[in-house]
């Protein structure tokens, strides 16, 4: 597994305002989108491309388009589909899969309670929108649906991560093995709490972004 800490100065004045408190849904949901955008354009820097050569108004230029199989974006529901927007921004030809994990907040287990992932991945890059990497439980069980139908590369972005949700993703996925495995986000905090929360962090996740159910 790979970590990619993209704190480039856009990414970390974006973050700033969405850890805030003060941010209201409106505002947490338009940062989100624009911060999945920025993470996004780092997350593709190796999605793979075939050389094609096109027509310009005044001759021939050799170029690059996205090569199939097409990416597969993975949001995790439900805090993943506030970030779906800012993804498919960047890839619009990328297909769309989704898969549910709810955890129990006595024992932070995650469990799956959706499934939309196609059966077979076999070569495909696959893209996984978590804003929060916390235990890394959910994460790991997500790549492992991927890996097992074949995922040839999973690249989880997340809005944060903690160093113990790196460390469990680390260890279930070491190496440069097959899927390859890539953790790309915008902060590594400190540390998380008895509950699970990413410390300092920026709260619930889904709450911020859709309202408290
Ligand atoms: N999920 C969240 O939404 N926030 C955290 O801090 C950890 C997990």
């Amino acid at each position: 597994m790979r970590t990619l800490l993209a704190d480039h100065p856009l990414v970390t004045h974006k973050l700033t305002l969405l850890r805030d408190a003060q941010s209201d849904t409106a505002t947490f949901r338009a940062l989100a989108d624009e911060l999945v955008t920025l993470l996004a354009y780092e997350a593709t820097r190796e999605v793979r491309v075939t050389e094609v050569s096109v027509t310009t108004p005044v001759g021939t230029a050799t170029g690059a388009m996205l090569a199939q199989p097409k990416p597969l974006i993975v949001p995790v529901l439900r805090a993943g589909i506030g970030m779906l927007g800012g993804m498919t921004r960047l890839l619009p030809m990328a297909s769309v899969g989704f898969v549910g994990m709810v955890r129990d907040e006595e024992s932070l287990v995650a469990s799956t309670y959706a499934n939309r992932l196609p059966a077979d991945l076999t070569g495909r890059e696959v893209f996984v929108l978590d804003p929060m990497l916390a235990t890394g439980g959910t994460l790991v069980t997500v790549i492992s649906m991927l890996a097992d139908r074949g995922a040839a590369s999973v690249t989880a972005i997340c809005l944060l991560a903690a160093p113990e949700g790196l460390g469990r993703v680390e260890q279930a996925f070491p190496g440069d093995g097959s899927p390859a495995v890539r953790v790309v986000t915008g902060a590594i905090d400190e540390r998380l709490n008895d509950k699970g929360y990413i410390i300092p962090g920026l709260g619930d996740a889904g709450d911020r972004l859709f309202g408290e159910i």
